[in-house]
């Protein structure tokens, strides 16, 4: 495949969570040069606690697919109604499209040419054994941007961990932090819609107004954000109740979905 190099900055700034996938195939050495940049990624004192395991096309990997498709249906189908996708009648609305692309994921999820299950040694739990693995994650999801491909971390194995552990052999020891499917995008990436900066980011206290801190002209925004009156964002969204304890996502990763 070529592509046009894009630079470092641009490529953080225009990394989509892409969910839906052509038919092709992700190439042997773009995936090698994809898990070389997940491990160059830091951990605490170098300690290389993560392990990846790429599901691709053996028998294996198209069960332990299958698993999880199951489990991606489950887990959407419970967001779907929790997030109330369905209550607009607007089918052009951001969160229809949003709703029709989760849909269309979930629905083809045996079909994602790789998926990575990103696995990190449980050693002091939550937020520091993260620390060790989602950097990684973004690495690889950076990589495989950088090289024509797009995935998106996900937590929807947590309701299949116990059938995926056994499956493919992943032991007590670690933790499966995030699963990664990745494959050709069907759209495209493009520049990814946050929050604007001054909300974010606080100069010398918390709350302290950072008027340095400005976002580059023609940024665009998203209304996704923190909970509301009237519509209330649930930390754990993508978990299962009985996998909240557990999981490093059940941190406060305060993911928002930003339907788009
Ligand atoms: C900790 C974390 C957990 C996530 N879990 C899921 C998930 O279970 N399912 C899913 O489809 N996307 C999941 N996502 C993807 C986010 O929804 C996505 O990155 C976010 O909406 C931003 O999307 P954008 O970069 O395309 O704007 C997760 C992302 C993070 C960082």
């Amino acid at each position: 495949m070529s592509i046009a190099p894009i630079s470092l900055l641009d490529g953080i700034a225009s990394t989509r969570a892409i969910r839906r996938y052509t038919d092709d195939p992700v190439n042997e050495d773009d995936l090698a040069a994809m898990l070389f940049a997940a491990t160059r990624a830091p951990t605490g004192s170098n300690r290389q606690t993560f392990k990846f395991l790429v599901l691709r096309d053996g028998p294996v990997a198209v069960e332990a697919k299958a698993i999880l498709g199951e489990s991606f249906r489950a887990g959407w189908q419970s967001k779907r109604s929790t997030d109330q996708y369905d209550r607009t009648d607007d089918e052009t609305s951001a969160k229809a499209r949003m709703a029709r692309t989760m849909q269309h994921f979930v629905d083809h999820f045996e079909q994602t040419p790789v998926v990575v299950l990103a696995c990190v040694l449980r050693r002091h739990g939550g937020l520091a054994d993260g620390g060790s693995i989602f950097p990684a994650c973004q690495n690889l999801l950076l990589a495989a941007r950088g090289l024509g491909y797009g995935g998106v971390l996900t937590g929807w194995h947590a309701m299949v961990e116990v059938e995926l552990r056994a499956l493919c052999r992943i032991p007590d020891t670690h933790d499966i932090a995030a699963t990664i499917p990745i494959g050709v995008p069907q759209g495209h990436h493009g520049p990814v819609r946050r929050r604007p900066v001054r909300e974010l980011v606080f100069d010398d206290v918390w709350d302290g107004a950072a008027s340095w801190a400005v976002d580059p002209p023609g940024t665009r925004f998203t209304q996704a954000g923190p909970p509301t009156a009237t519509g209330a964002t649930d930390p754990n969204q993508y978990l299962g109740a009985a996998s909240r304890k557990s999981s490093p996502l059940s941190t406060k990763s305060n993911d928002l979905g930003n339907p788009k």
